[in-house]
């Protein structure tokens, strides 16, 4: 009765003969459940920080479908919120935050902790209902950003200048501010992951979505060192709790973010070629994602083939199925029972 998680066993290093299967966003508008929550609760971050409707919202997909995973329903920019910042979601547009450009304007921001009790809050009720309806092979997965990834959104304010370059000139420009900033939110997200595993999850990923914004130097001082950090961080005073790492576009430095130590799962953008694993990700690491979430809505022969190569590239290595990124609000829910018959066929 005792027997490992399929997930906790494949961050193991255990390859499994049917590789257990979430994915990114797993929670959200394309199920109507989620809909109906999320119009009760009114906005995005009220929804975020209402323990009881957040842990129902991370609940639902695997109530539907049977994930092997659920993940917390919160959102990357709970950090930057709990820094001080000004966080907004205006409808349809996506977040925005009031710019943090300046040593002077770091210096500003009044910590607010009480945000980060809701979602500790959420955590354990998430794993008393899991518990509650019976689903106790399933993994709770928490999460936060990447520093570089969260340092991106509060200087630019917002997810819309897609190259960052306004971010890249003031890390260049202003390295004493920006080594400071990313210092802040790297401690901040120790302290953070730190308490959720207490709360009760059971593995952490880190969302680097902005990998690709990391050019040049960069990559290494702000992707690779303070993810390092984080990771020893969570390794020594919780070494039970496997991590899994996703550098979003990282291209070919994707490879040196693989090489942290401690880091047991490799996530993959669909940009990353599987015939390319073995030169990236280590021997027994285990690797997570590349479907793109576009053929998830095409369906039809198309998933059925993308599916299969997956699982032809990835036979023999500890491997979790997943998206190569976030589900698209309008995917079809046939297309994601469609998937998961595929993947446990
Ligand atoms: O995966 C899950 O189901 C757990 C919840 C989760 C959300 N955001 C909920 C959410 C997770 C893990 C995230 C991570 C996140 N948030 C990332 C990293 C992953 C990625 O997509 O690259 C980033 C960059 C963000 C920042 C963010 N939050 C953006 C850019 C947006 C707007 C885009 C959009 O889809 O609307 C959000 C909002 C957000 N976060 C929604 C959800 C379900 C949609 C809000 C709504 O319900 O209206």
């Amino acid at each position: 009765m005792n027997q490992a998680k399929k997930i906790i066993s494949v961050l193991s290093g255990t390859a499994q003969a049917v590789p257990p299967i979430w994915l990114m966003r797993q929670a959200g508008r394309y199920l109507p459940e989620y809909r109906e929550v999320r119009a009760q609760a009114g906005s995005f971050l009220d929804l975020v920080y209402d323990p009881e409707r957040a842990a129902e919202v991370t609940v639902q997909p695997v109530r539907r479908f049977g994930f092997d995973a659920a993940i917390l329903f919160s959102d990357i920019l709970v950090v930057p919120h709990v820094m001080g910042a000004d966080l907004r979601f205006a409808e349809g547009e996506g977040p925005r935050l009031a710019p943090v450009q300046t040593m002077q304007a770091l210096q500003g921001l009044q910590a607010m902790p009480d945000r980060v009790d809701q979602v500790m809050q959420t955590v354990t009720r998430v794993r008393e209902k899991l518990a509650a309806e019976g689903f106790d092979q399933t993994t709770l997965i928490g999460f936060a950003g990447g520093p570089w990834t969260v340092a991106c959104y509060l200087v630019a304010g917002s997810g819309k200048d897609h190259n960052f370059e306004t971010v890249q000139k003031i890390a260049r420009d202003d390295p004493e501010f920006f080594d400071a900033l990313v210092a802040r939110i790297t401690a901040v997200t120790i302290d953070y992951l730190q308490g959720q595993i207490a709360a009760g999850a059971e593995v952490v990923q880190l969302f680097e979505s902005w990998a690709a914004a990391a050019t040049g130097d960069l990559f290494d001082r702000y992707v690779v060192s303070p993810t390092r950090q984080i990771v020893a961080a969570i390794k020594q005073t919780c070494p039970q709790v496997p991590l899994i790492g996703f550098a979003r576009g990282a291209g070919p430095r994707l490879a040196d973010y693989a090489q942290i130590v401690g880091m047991d799962g490799l996530g993959l953008g669909q940009d990353v070629d599987l015939a390319t694993l073995n030169q990236t990700a280590r021997p027994h690491q285990a690797v997570q994602g590349n479907l793109d979430p576009e053929i998830l809505v095409a369906g039809g022969a198309a998933l059925e083939r993308a599916v299969q190569k997956i699982l032809d590239q990835t036979w023999g290595r500890p491997h979790i199925f997943n998206l190569g990124h976030g589900i698209l609000p309008h995917t079809p829910i046939a297309h994601v029972e469609r998937l998961i018959q595929l993947v446990r066929a």
